[in-house]
């Protein structure tokens, strides 16, 4: 099972990877998660990507299929992966055709900008391993920490509301035209199940309406 999960910045994504990577047993690859394992790593990868995380603006397609090339190549990928957070180009898009890796759904998380904001302004992420939580839709059990670590949580840098309106300026203008993209690559490769959820539902909701039509 190869998945795409497609959505702007804050469109419930990586809560879904979570629970649709234990569902199939398969590793959740998130882009912005090795963004920022690099960062708090320190390495020169980590340092250039900082720069534009920061300013809510994407880092360079080049960087980053490199990375996912890589990563999809290691051992636990080979009963498939999910991608979050990749492809966020046209030019993305295009370098995963050219690579000749087979995609079997692409799941459209689609929720309206004004949601957006409040939802990643309540955001708590435990960083090592990505987990996320919401302070009002999806609390952790006990406040400020993790619930399997009991470790700190953190908002991220980029949480920020006016980082959070360049975030959504650049989805609309970059990563939304995948929406069509994928809706054409779909018509003509019946392989290819394009998945619309609408993201405003509960997380219990939405989970189930992507299992429905994967598994349907
Ligand atoms: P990245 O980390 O990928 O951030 P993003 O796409 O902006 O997505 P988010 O992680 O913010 O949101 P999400 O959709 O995963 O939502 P979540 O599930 O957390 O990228 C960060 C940066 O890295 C980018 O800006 C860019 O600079 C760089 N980058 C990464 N990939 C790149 C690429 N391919 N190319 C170039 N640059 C790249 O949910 C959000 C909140 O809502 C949570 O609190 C959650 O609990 C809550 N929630 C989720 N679902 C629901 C629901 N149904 N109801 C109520 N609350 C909900």
């Amino acid at each position: 099972m190869r998945i795409i999960l497609l959505g702007a910045p804050g469109a419930g994504k990586g809560t879904q990877a979570q629970f649709l990577s234990k569902h199939f047993n398969i590793p959740q690859i998130s882009t912005g998660d090795m963004l920022r394992a690099a960062i708090a790593e320190g390495t020169e990868l980590g340092k250039k990507a900082k720069e534009y995380m920061d300013a809510g603006q994407l880092v360079p397609d080049d960087v980053i299929v490199g990375l996912v090339k890589e990563r999809i190549t290691q051992p636990d990928c080979k009963n498939g992966f999910l991608l979050d957070g990749f492809p966020r180009t046209v030019a993305q898009a295009d370098a995963l055709k050219a690579a000749g890796v087979p995609i079997d759904a692409v799941i459209e998380i689609d929720v309206p900008d004004d949601v957006i904001v409040e939802r990643l302004s309540g955001r708590r992420v435990h960083p090592a391993s990505g987990r996320t939580y919401h302070i009002v839709y999806n609390p952790p059990r006990q406040d400020g920490v993790d619930d399997i670590t009991g470790e700190p949580l953190i908002q991220r840098d980029d949480d920020k509301p006016e980082t959070i309106r360049k975030r959504l300026a650049v989805y609309h203008e970059q990563t939304a035209p995948l929406v069509d993209y994928y809706r054409r690559e779909a018509e003509q490769n019946p392989a290819l199940k394009y998945i619309h959820v609408d993201g405003t539902q509960t997380i219990d909701k939405v989970e189930q309406e992507i299992l429905a039509a994967l598994e349907g």
